[in-house]
C-alpha cells in the first residue's frame, strides 16, 4: 500500500509493501502483538511516530538492561536469533514491513524469547525522539534498501543527517553496526560516517570483519549469488562532554 500524503520534511526511505497477510500473520497481530509489539502514538502518517512520544525503556522490558536496535529488521532472522540467544540484554526491532513484523513476533514466541519488542514505525523517527537519549547499547541496520538509481539515493536510510540521529540515542560507546552487499552504499555509509564528530571508526583497514551476531539472511545470500561483496562497518559513538 502506498505510504499516505505525510508532511514529512524529508523523504522515507521505504515503499510499503501491500499482500496478504497468512491467518498466522495476522494471528501474531491479535495474541502476541500485547506482548511484543509497541502502542506509538502516531504523527502524520501510519509509520510516524509522535514528536512528543517517548518509550520507557525500563519500564517496557521490566528491567535495566542493555537495549540493541535493530533498524530495518526484515522477518527479524536477526534480531530473534540474537535475542534467544541473549537473554540478559533487551532487543528492540523497528521495522515498517507488517508481514516481516509478525514473522518475527511469531518466531519469537516460538523460541521463547520476551527480552524482544517490535515497532512498526519510521526509523529516523524513532532515533531523534522515540528512544530516550542515549537507550541503545547496539544499533545494527544490515542490508538496508540500496536505492540504487541515481535518481533515488537521496532515499537512502544512511545519508548525511542520520548520523545525528543514531548518535543520539547510542550510549557513551555505544556501536553502530552495518552490512551492506552495494559497494556504492557501503562507500557512502563511510563517508557520512566518517564525517560525522560524534562517531570513530571502530575497525582497521578498509572494511570491518563480518559481525559474528550477524545471522545470513536471504539478502546477504541473494548478494553473494550475484557476486556482489558483502560489506560490514562498525562506528563507535564518542563520549558526550
Ligand atoms: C532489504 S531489507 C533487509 C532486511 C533485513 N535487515 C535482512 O538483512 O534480511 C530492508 C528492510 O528495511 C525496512 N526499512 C526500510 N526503511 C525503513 C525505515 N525508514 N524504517 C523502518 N524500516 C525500514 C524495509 O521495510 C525492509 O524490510
Amino acid at each position: 500500500m502506498p505510504e499516505p500524503r505525510t508532511f514529512r520534511d524529508e523523504p522515507v526511505s521505504f515503499v510499503r509493501r501491500s499482500g496478504r497477510m497468512s491467518e498466522a500473520q495476522d494471528r501474531a497481530f491479535t495474541d502476541l502483538a500485547p506482548h511484543y509489539l509497541l502502542d506509538v502514538p502516531r504523527a502524520v502518517a501510519w509509520t510516524s511516530v509522535h514528536p512528543e512520544a517517548r518509550l520507557d525503556v525500563a519500564a517496557e522490558y521490566g528491567r535495566d538492561a542493555a537495549l540493541i536496535v535493530e533498524i530495518g529488521s526484515g522477518q527479524g532472522h536477526a534480531i530473534v536469533a540474537a535475542a534467544a540467544s541473549r537473554p540478559d540484554d533487551d532487543f528492540l526491532a523497528v521495522e515498517v514491513f507488517r508481514a516481516g513484523l509478525a514473522r518475527t513476533m511469531l518466531d519469537a514466541d516460538r523460541e521463547g524469547a520476551k527480552n524482544l519488542r517490535v515497532i512498526e514505525a519510521n526509523a529516523p523517527e524513532v532515533l531523534s525522539s522515540y528512544l530516550p537519549e542515549a537507550a541503545a547499547a547496539e544499533t545494527w541496520i544490515f542490508f538496508p534498501d540500496p536505492w540504487h538509481k541515481k535518481k533515488h539515493t537521496k532515499r537512502r536510510l544512511v545519508r548525511p543527517g542520520f548520523a545525528d540521529n543514531a548518535a543520539r540515542a547510542l550510549v557513551d560507546g555505544g556501536l553502530l553496526r552495518l552490512a551492506t552487499d552495494w559497494e556504492d552504499y557501503a562507500l557512502q555509509m563511510r563517508e557520512v560516517l566518517d564525517a560525522e564528530p560524534l562517531f570513530e571508526r571502530a575497525f582497521e583497514g578498509e572494511w570491518a570483519e563480518r559481525f559474528d551476531g550477524r545471522v545470513m539472511t536471504a539478502f546477504e545470500r541473494k548478494g553473494i549469488a550475484k557476486g556482489r561483496d558483502i560489506r560490514d562497518l562498525v562506528y563507535r559513538r564518542r563520549p558526550r562532554p
